[in-house]
């Protein structure tokens, strides 16, 4: 496939995403304390017992995968910071060691030219705060504040860029409501409290780091789907307006509007959570930027019964996930989400494709699917952005084949492929072809004198972007 040389400007950031559980191994390490996915994969909760004990062991080859990220030409890396390593309690005494190990790994990035983008809290809750009642208990959003504080002291100087939560719809409705995520709890109410306590957490993690670390860009990262109706029957669109209503307006309507949508809280009733005053205007402090993780839309259709359901497409191609694979939903969602909530600035924090990838007889690993899939991506962002859309970068989902959650090791989704019994990194075709897109675009961008900063792109939209 040729390069599509988009047209973005200079300054857009090239990168790729990775999480702590999901990569760093190590879990009994310089004084890490259990996370709820420890004990979620200790008691049956992922395929095959898989858990994150060892993952890619990036703890220990952190060196090794800057070096692969310099080879790839990216300029920005993605990255969590594990809470159970700063406090392995949860609250109380902050575990130096455990933060020593983001200091040397934010160092070793700065060294290689390539900007840190730290997400605070990607699924990790310390076990002994989920025995404390996890995130449906509002105790939890002032633990995270203290976390926080801990992590921006020493942090705070040279990361430039916060991302305060990943995906708060997972954790809430995976972990909470139906159960498959850690802590595999299942009530609507406990994972709409979550839901109200992650944004709250935010909004108050929104003013430490403001205080702690001056001059940041601060922000946080929803999974967005776009929702299709299945035809123009009323009960289908009404059925995706509500899917919509459960999967985005839910989070994007506090964020920038302060409140929850009217069409919700009345199908939620008796479960919403108690709000408190103050709170929505705490979750609606001014952001920096919204990261948007990317990866299928869904076709919805109204269920017998009164539920939903999703319909499969015939004639679309589907990951490993059995996601569709849909880039022209990515470039309507991020026109959508600028027009309707006006954030400054968007990045797309996560895109990718899980395939069967296999090693050939050479051990090289050919993946022209994943490359076809970023590359289709890549020119739904470029478009977005001609358009006016202020898009100022894009990270891979994922550096490495991963630890996939509940999935195990069974869903690859890495640039580089992991062979998880050596640990030995073999990048995949994918990764020459992405360096190869870095290099031009990049290239195309100087030649073009397209150096302006992507906000620069739009017209101007308030800091925070309340809608
Ligand atoms: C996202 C998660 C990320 C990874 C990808 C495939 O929802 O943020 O950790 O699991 O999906």
């Amino acid at each position: 496939m040729k390069h599509i040389v988009p047209h973005l400007p200079n300054t857009f950031l090239w990168g790729a995403a990775t999480s702590a559980y999901q990569t760093e191994g190590a879990v009994a390490e310089d004084g890490r304390g259990e996370s709820i996915w420890d004990r979620f994969c200790a008691t049956g909760g992922s395929r095959n017992g898989d858990s994150g004990s060892v993952a890619c062991d990036f703890y220990h080859r952190y060196r090794d995968d800057i070096a692969l990220l310099r080879d790839l030409g990216a300029t920005a890396f993605r990255f969590s910071i594990a809470w159970p390593r700063v406090l392995p309690d949860g609250v109380g005494t902050v575990n130096q060691a455990g933060l020593d190990f983001y200091d040397r790994l934010v160092d070793a990035l700065l060294e290689a030219g390539i900007r840190p983008f730290a997400t605070l809290y990607h699924w990790d809750l310390p076990q002994p705060l989920e025995d404390a009642g996890g995130w449906p208990a509002r105790s939890t959003t002032e633990a995270f504040r203290c976390y926080v504080e801990a992590v921006a002291a020493r942090l705070g100087d040279r990361v430039s860029d916060w991302i305060t939560h990943n995906e708060p719809h997972v954790p809430s409705w995976a972990g909470y409501g139906h159960g498959v995520h850690a802590p595999g709890r299942r009530s609507v109410a406990d994972a709409l409290a979550a839901a109200h306590h992650l944004l709250l957490s935010h909004g108050l993690a929104v003013e430490v780091l403001r205080r702690e670390s001056r001059g940041s860009q601060v922000g946080i990262t929803l999974d967005l789907w776009p929702m299709v109706p299945a035809s123009a029957s009323s009960e289908d669109v009404a059925a995706a307006r509500e899917a919509d209503g459960d999967q985005n307006r839910w989070f994007l309507d506090p964020l920038f509007r302060a409140a929850y949508p009217e069409d919700m809280l009345e199908l939620y009733g008796p479960h919403v959570p108690r709000i408190e005053d103050g709170d929505l205007a705490t979750i609606a402090a001014p952001i920096d930027f919204l990261g948007v993780n990317y990866y299928h839309r869904d076709v919805v259709a109204r269920a017998e019964g009164g539920g939903r359901r999703v319909v499969h497409q015939a004639d679309s191609l589907y990951t490993e996930m059995g996601w569709e694979v849909s880039p022209d939903s990515l470039h309507d969602l991020l026109r959508r989400v600028h027009t309707e909530y006006a954030p400054p600035l968007l990045y797309v924090t996560e895109n990718g494709a899980a395939f069967g990838d296999v090693r050939g007889h050479d051990g090289s690993v050919h993946d022209p699917e994943r490359q076809a899939y970023i590359a289709l991506h890549v020119e739904a962002i470029a478009c977005a952005v001609e358009s006016g859309v202020p898009v100022g970068g894009y990270f891979v989902w994922s550096l490495l084949d991963n630890f996939e959650w509940a999935a195990g090791y069974s869903k690859r989704f890495g640039l580089v492929y992991v062979d998880y019994p050596t640990l030995e990194r073999i990048p995949k075709s994918s990764f020459a072809w992405y360096r190869g897109l870095i290099a031009e675009a990049r290239n195309g961008a100087r030649r073009a004198g397209l150096d302006r900063p992507a906000a620069a792109v739009t017209t101007s939209t308030p800091r925070g972007g309340a809608a």
